[in-house]
Parts: C-alpha cells; sequence; structure tokens
C-alpha cells in the first residue's frame, strides 16, 4: 500500500466546532502533525490540497448560543474568524479554510445525502426520542445528560459518556435530565433516516483490517478493531435529527430535520476542496476521485469512528470517491496532569500565548511535537516547555547555527568562505550529513512526527560537535584556509537545517532561508555539502530562540493554577435537597410576612441585631444574626419574612420571639425576602 506512488495528496485536518477559541490540545492533536507533514509534501514537489474549515452545526454550538444567549450564527461568526486567524498565526498552512455554513457545503452535504435516499441506503424509521415538554423539543445528542450505565459518571451525554468513553444512546441513560430545561424529558415518536452500518462491516473489515493491517496506527486499529468486531455488530445511526440549527434534510417529508452534524461535517473537507478548486480554476474532483490520490484525515482519537467507518461508508455507497489511505488519529494531550477542559478554563489558549510569547510560535510547534501524543495520552508542562526551549532549542539548534554565523561575520567579514581540502573528518561528517534528510522523510512518511523532529534535531547536534571538535576558534590562530573549510561545512550544515526543519519550525526556517538567500530550494537538494557556495554574503537573521526564565513558566502555571481556583469557586454546589417531608409537616410551620419597626445592634455581639417587629397579632422581638449583612437603620420599615411560632430562644438575656428567614447564597451572603409589594403585616405564607 504505502509503497504505491501517487499523483497527488488530499489532506484533511478535523474541522474544529466553532463554539470556542483554540488550545494547545487542538494544535497537537491534528494541526500541527497534518500541516508538518503538508509542508514536507510541499517541499518534496507533491501536488497536494490540504482543507479544512469551521463545523459550525451541531449541538455544541447551540448549547454555546444557549449559554452565551446569543444566536447560533452569532457564535459560529465570532469563533470562525477567531480559529482561522491563530491557524493562520502559528504557521498552519491550509490551502483552504472553510465553513459549513457555505452555500456550497449545504449543496453538497444535500447532494451526497439524496444520493443515498435515492439509491435506498436509509433505514427510515420511527421510533421513540426523548422530548422536553417545557421546551417544546426533541433532545438530540448533548441536550440529554444522565448517568452511564457503564461506570456510573453522572454527566454523561446522550451520544457518549466522556469518563470512560463508551458511545450511548440516550436511552441506555440512568435517570435521563433535558438540559434545557432539567427536567425528565418524556418519549415521544419522530421518524428518522438511519444509516444501516451492519451492511458495511465486510468490507470494512476487510478494508481496515486486512489492507491496512500493517499501515495504520495501532490506536486506530485497535479501536476499529472493538467497532468491527463487537458482539451485536454494528448499529444502524440515525443520519437526521430533530433540530432547528443545521442542514435541512433534502427530502420530502422531513420539515424540522436537519443532517446529523456528523453527516455534513467530513463533507466539508470536499466543500472546502472545491471552494479551493473553484478559487485556483482547476478541477475538484481527482483531488476525490482519482485512484492515484492519497487521502489522509489527520484527526483526534474521540473522532476515530466517524472518520474509519461512518465517513468511509457513506464515500462508498456513493460509488465513486476514493477512501483515505491513512487516519493517523492522535491520543489526547493533557495540561499538568489534568484534562485539558474548556467549560473549566484549564487550557492554553493560543491566542493568550501568543500575546505572551510574541513570536514564538515555533517554540510551542516544537514542544507540541516533541511531546506529540502519538501513540499515547501525554502531558503539556510550562516545566518541560521551558526545559525543551532551553536545553534543545537555545542550547543545540539556536547555538549552532548561532555560533557558525558570528564566527563567519568575525573571520570572514560575513562572507561564506570557500571550502579547500577536506580532511577524513569533514568527510565523514559530509556521509553523515548526506543520510538525514532520507532518514527524517521516512519517519514523516510514517506519521512518526517525534521521531522525526528528534533526526532533524541530530543533525543540529552534528553541526555542534563538528565544531567542538574542529575547534576553529583556535584553528585561526594559525590556519585561516582551514578555519574557512571548517566554517564552510558548518554553514552548509545550517543550510540544510533550513530545509529538514522548515515542515517542523516554519518561522526559524524562513530566518535561514534570508539569512542563506536560499531562493526554491527543495527537500531533494537536501544532503549536500554544497548548498552554500565560498563568496555569498550572509543575510540579516536576528535571533533564533530566547532563554526562558524560571518568572516566566511560573507565571503560566500560576494562571492556571488562579483558573482552577475561581473555577471552583463558581462550582460551589447549591446545598443539596433536605429529606422530604409531609404536607403535615409543611403546614406546621407558622410563616408570616412582618414589618420591622425597630432594629438596633446587640452591644457586644458581632452579628446581633435586635428587632421589634409587627406581626400583625402583636409586636414581638427577635434577635437575627445579619449584623454583617445590613445596617439596622437599613432594616427599618422593611417588610421580611419571619417564622412565628418557633418556640421562643434566649439569647444574650434575651428571649427571641421568632426567625427572621433569608436567603443564603453559596457565598454566604443574605437577601431579604420580601413580598413584591406591600402587604399587610400579619399576612400568611402557605
Ligand atoms: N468538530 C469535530 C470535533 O471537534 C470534528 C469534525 S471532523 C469532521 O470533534 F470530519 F467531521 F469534519
Ligand atoms: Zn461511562
Amino acid at each position: 500500500m504505502s509503497s504505491k506512488n501517487f499523483k497527488r495528496y488530499t489532506v484533511t485536518s478535523a474541522l474544529p466546532y466553532a463554539n470556542g477559541p483554540l488550545h494547545i490540545g487542538h494544535l497537537a492533536g491534528c494541526y500541527i502533525p497534518s500541516d508538518s507533514y503538508v509542508r514536507y509534501l510541499r517541499s518534496r514537489g507533491r501536488d497536494v490540497a490540504y482543507v479544512c474549515g469551521s463545523d459550525e452545526h451541531g449541538v455544541a454550538i447551540t448549547i454555546k448560543a444557549k449559554k452565551e444567549n446569543k444566536t447560533p450564527q452569532e457564535i459560529v461568526d465570532r469563533y470562525h474568524e477567531m480559529m482561522k486567524a491563530s491557524f493562520g498565526e502559528f504557521g498552519i498552512s491550509f490551502d483552504h479554510y472553510s465553513r459549513t455554513s457555505a452555500k456550497i457545503h449545504l449543496e453538497t452535504a444535500q447532494e451526497l445525502f439524496k444520493n443515498l435516499y435515492d439509491k435506498g441506503e436509509f433505514l427510515e424509521q420511527v421510533t421513540e426520542q426523548y422530548y422536553d415538554e417545557e421546551a417544546n423539543q426533541f433532545l438530540a445528542d448533548r441536550y440529554i445528560e444522565g448517568t452511564c450505565p457503564k461506570c456510573g459518571n453522572e454527566h454523561a451525554y446522550g451520544d457518549q459518556c466522556e469518563r470512560c468513553g463508551t458511545s450511548l444512546s440516550p436511552t441506555e441513560l440512568i435517570n435521563p435530565k433535558s438540559k434545557l430545561s432539567g427536567r425528565t424529558p418524556i418519549l415521544k415518536e419522530t421518524k428518522h433516516w438511519f444509516l444501516d452500518l451492519a451492511k458495511y462491516t465486510d468490507f470494512l473489515k476487510k478494508w481496515i483490517l486486512e489492507e491496512h493491517a500493517s499501515d495504520w496506527k495501532n490506536n486506530v486499529l485497535g479501536q476499529c478493531r472493538s467497532w468491527l468486531e463487537a458482539g451485536d455488530g454494528l448499529q444502524a445511526r440515525s443520519m437526521t435529527r430533530d433540530m432547528e440549527w443545521g442542514i435541512p434534510v433534502p427530502v420530502d417529508g422531513a420539515e424540522g430535520k436537519v443532517l446529523y452534524v456528523w453527516f455534513d461535517a467530513p463533507i466539508g473537507y470536499i466543500s472546502s476542496t472545491k471552494e479551493w478548486a473553484a478559487e485556483k480554476g482547476i478541477d475538484w474532483e481527482p483531488y476525490w476521485k482519482d485512484k492515484d490520490t492519497k487521502l489522509v484525515h489527520f484527526i483526534g482519537k474521540d473522532n476515530i469512528v466517524f472518520h474509519c467507518i461512518i465517513f468511509p461508508a457513506i464515500l462508498k455507497t456513493q460509488g465513486e470517491f476514493i477512501l483515505p489511505e491513512n487516519v493517523p488519529a492522535n491520543e489526547f494531550l493533557n495540561l499538568e496532569g489534568d484534562k485539558i477542559s474548556t467549560s473549566r478554563n484549564w487550557a492554553v489558549w493560543l491566542h493568550e500565548y501568543l500575546e505572551e510569547f510574541p513570536g514564538q510560535q515555533d517554540v510551542l510547534r516544537y514542544v507540541l511535537t516533541a511531546n506529540s501524543p502519538e501513540t499515547k495520552d501525554n502531558d503539556f508542562t510550562w516545566k518541560d516547555f521551558q526545559t525543551r526551549n532551553n536545553s534543545e532549542l537555545v542550547a543545540i539548534y539556536g547555538n549552532f547555527v548561532n555560533r557558525a554565523v558570528v564566527l563567519t561575520h568575525k573571520y570572514f567579514q560575513g562572507v561564506v568562505p570557500v571550502k579547500g581540502a577536506l580532511t577524513t573528518h569533514d568527510l565523514e561528517v559530509i556521509a553523515e550529513l548526506e543520510a538525514f534528510p532520507e532518514k527524517i522523510a521516512a519517519s514523516i512518511e510514517r506519521y512518526r512526527f517525534r521521531e522525526a523532529l528528534g533526526i532533524m534535531m541530530d543533525l543540529a547536534r552534528l553541526g555542534n560537535k563538528y565544531l567542538a571538535d574542529t575547534e576553529p576558534w583556535k584553528v585561526i590562530k594559525t590556519d585561516q584556509q582551514r578555519t574557512a573549510t571548517i566554517l564552510n561545512v558548518a554553514l552548509n550544515i545550517a543550510a540544510n537545517l533550513a530545509i529538514v526543519s522548515e515542515p517542523f519550525l516554519p518561522f526559524t526556517a524562513a530566518k535561514l532561508v534570508s539569512l542563506f538567500d536560499l531562493k526554491h530550494i527543495k527537500w531533494d537538494d537536501a544532503g549536500s555539502a554544497d548548498l552554500l557556495k565560498g563568496g555569498k554574503a550572509l543575510g540579516e537573521m536576528g535571533l533564533l530562540f530566547d532563554k526562558i526564565e524560571d518568572e516566566t513558566v511560573e507565571k503560566q502555571v500560576q494562571k492556571l493554577l488562579d483558573a482552577k481556583k475561581m473555577n471552583e469557586a463558581e462550582n460551589v454546589p447549591v446545598p443539596v435537597m433536605k429529606d422530604v417531608i409531609t404536607y403535615d409537616d409543611f403546614a406546621k410551620l407558622d410563616m408570616r410576612v412582618v414589618t420591622v419597626l425597630e432594629a438596633e445592634k446587640m452591644p457586644k455581639s458581632k452579628k446581633l441585631i435586635k428587632l421589634k417587629v409587627d406581626t400583625g397579632l402583636g409586636h414581638r422581638t427577635v434577635l437575627s444574626g445579619v449584623a454583617e449583612h445590613f445596617e439596622p437603620e437599613f432594616l427599618i420599615g422593611k417588610q421580611v419574612t419571619m417564622l412565628i411560632n418557633l418556640a421562643p430562644r434566649k439569647m444574650m438575656g434575651i428571649d427571641s420571639e421568632g426567625m427572621i428567614l433569608m436567603a443564603e447564597d453559596k457565598d454566604g451572603k443574605l437577601k431579604l425576602l420580601q413580598p413584591h409589594e406591600g402587604t399587610a403585616s400579619g399576612s400568611t405564607i402557605s
């Protein structure tokens, strides 16, 4: 499979939901690996379409809109622009970044749905689904929450439990609750169009488990196997939803229904390609239909089933489409030992990173690749970020290039010196150099980006070692000619770094390209010690990498901890409900609206205020522990709620004849309970 020569490449990375800003988890999951891959392919002169776009449908968007009291359109407009800008700033070099609210996408998704419909691929089924009677709405996917039947997580979604990863259907949830009203939903009949996935089992098994058993990643094969070999087989999946936000289902009798977001989103890859090709004035079809096109989907592990089972089944039944050659899914990146979470604000946001580390995109790209969750979940820590910057980028890569350049300025006025006779040692180093590009390429072609990055850094190490072994700063005292040769070789190693590090560190590589004035150089030129000819003047470079101090990363860690604290404060739970009582229990309480006639602080008490109130039945004295919340004057004349048949209690020598009732929020702040308009003292409460 992998040895086949492809004419062109279609590379996709998962369309991010337009419901929040991008964070490092997004970059590490699929955008940096895909970008490195594509930059490498372009450097090899391959024909590539690298497409992506914003995923603007589905419950992820409508829930966010409801939370912020905005329309879904307002939400997606805001985040689409923001995400697009972040990708640009981090050098993610999409050929095209589209969005699923684009007209061409609606047309494409409807066309594919209609094709399947016309071919009779759908099972049309009336089933009972949860419905919120208060919100008058069916509860698709994440609109419903309940207890996971597998692990007991009380906040499992209607489609999936995020704690144990089980995929669920809403009716499996124990104690289901509507996210809209908090109520227990009812079951109501509704018609939907299901894709009968069981029909494709044989084809999928052969295609994935046989044909791709040796070239797909183990984590991906493992998940596919568990789906395909599950005891009860693949279940039919509804490709439509009862919702307003989304692409209307293009068949009769489907009013008020939209396409399931996971039906339309992957088709976004196709519509994005169409848009790109139209702008370029070329034909999009070969990128999706020619057998000589290599289609590769970069995704995170939570997207595996959609890209390996459902979307391929859809493409296959369309007839003419190609299937992905590979689906290199990454595992998850954690942050300082905890799961990244948008809602808990446990994340490093890309726009904030740029404010705090301006111009240091490559440092983040480097760390996220070096620590990429390629085969297992990994942890991002600020300490590791600092170490990798200081002892790898600064101490190895930056130091090597810098020394070669500085010495060239010092001894040769900034002009690349001409090589003289080469020593055996020089020849050995050059032979090593020659082997690097292919080694790095082989790892990239196998989607082993951390490995490729490590080898790239070995080339910088080779350069450093060469300078340390040859000691041009000593040789210059006796042998100018030999020094010239050494620096020529060293500068050539640095020029090679510009080429082979470009997929990972595009901003740094661009600095080297301008330093060496390397125009139109390609991967295939790398591996040579004659990239730079003697006599060429060096250009400007600027500092490649800067040391990161302890305070800088400590500040970042503190920022996270502060966010966690704030979040915990916000999430102090409302006290749980007390035991159920009968009406008779309740009827024993005599609560009245009373009017405060007098109020004064109790001497020697921080908390107590002595009140005289009119209960309608007479005047009473009550002590109330509200002195830290209200001034006595404020209370005079106010109507408040009082429990008047509580047995009198002596406090500080005074009989308190009842209890004033207050509302208390989670911060312990007290509020008066007042009738919304004046009422007679002694009005009963029931
Ligand atoms: N928006 C989805 C997510 O963030 C990914 C969609 S990938 C696509 O998990 F294939 F559907 F586009
Ligand atoms: Zn679970």
